[in-house]
């Protein structure tokens, strides 16, 4: 090998190494390429994870969503097939294989909710854009576990994972304005309502408007900061007692 060839090599080579952390920005395919687990965190007695879909889920994920119909289908996309032809087994592994694809193209991040180490829901980012460093998102959880905290619990697991790890800019979420639960849950994870879309999408089989709520990485980094300080303040409150 000449001199100058196996300079140039070095030199490269030390660029890819001090770079290595961001070049998940340069190359989005590499976003991630294992199974993710992200948590336990404890809520209301509760052990609840974030990971990987498995093509295994199938069973769960048909028998919750379908004991949960009356709760989700109002907000769930309209299809031309009834709620029990779009819960089999089949349906599942299509969607599980199509949204693993998108993952690997770097323009989804399919996850599903962990409750007590039992699938309990999902909470999928879809429309990943990584050049604007955008994402959009959807989460529904089993109703037996309502009104716990739990998607509080997961969305905050979710946007550590996406502004921190993943370094995206902004998500935002179309929530039907009908909703109440979910706007609540945005709200309280720092989201921000920025309008209403008329006519937006067809939920339920009805064409419906819709609330854009978004948060960005600045917005969710002042949550975290004044969140510290307030635990700092309650802590030292109750040592002073
Ligand atoms: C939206 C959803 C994920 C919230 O999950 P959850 O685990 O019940 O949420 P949390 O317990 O963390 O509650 C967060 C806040 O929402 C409020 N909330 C939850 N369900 C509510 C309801 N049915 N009505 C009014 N407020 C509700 C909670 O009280 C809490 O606010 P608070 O602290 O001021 O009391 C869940 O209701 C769900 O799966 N809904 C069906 C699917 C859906 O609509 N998905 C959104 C489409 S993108």
């Amino acid at each position: 090998m000449d001199p100058p060839r196996t300079a140039i090599t070095i030199v490269i080579a030390a660029c890819r190494f001090h770079l290595r952390s961001m070049r998940h920005l340069a190359h989005p395919r590499r976003i991630r390429q294992k199974r993710l687990f992200l948590g336990p965190v404890r809520v209301a007695g509760h052990t609840v994870a974030l990971r990987s879909p498995r093509l295994g889920d199938a069973t769960a994920w048909r028998e919750i969503r379908l004991r949960d119909q009356r709760l989700i289908e109002p907000y769930w996309l309209t299809a031309t097939d009834d709620w029990d032809r779009r819960h089999t087994v089949t349906v599942w592994v299509g969607e599980c294989l199509a949204r693993r694809r998108a993952e690997r193209s770097g323009t989804a991040l399919p996850l599903v909710v962990e409750i007590d180490g039992r699938f309990a829901g999902q909470c999928n980012f879809e429309c990943i854009d990584p050049a604007a460093l955008t994402a959009q998102t959807s989460v529904w959880i089993d109703s037996r576990f309502a009104r716990a905290g739990i998607g509080l619990a997961v969305g905050g697991l979710a946007m550590s994972y996406l502004f921190g790890t993943l370094g995206l800019r902004r998500i935002s979420a179309a929530i039907c304005t009908e909703n109440v639960a979910a706007a609540r849950t945005v709200q309280l994870l720092g989201c921000r309502r920025e309008g209403t879309m008329s006519s937006y999408l067809d939920v339920g089989g009805l064409r419906r408007d819709h609330d854009l709520w978004a948060i960005t990485s600045e917005m969710w980094q002042q949550q975290q900061l004044l969140r510290a300080q307030l635990e700092q303040v309650a802590g030292d409150c109750c040592r002073n007692r």
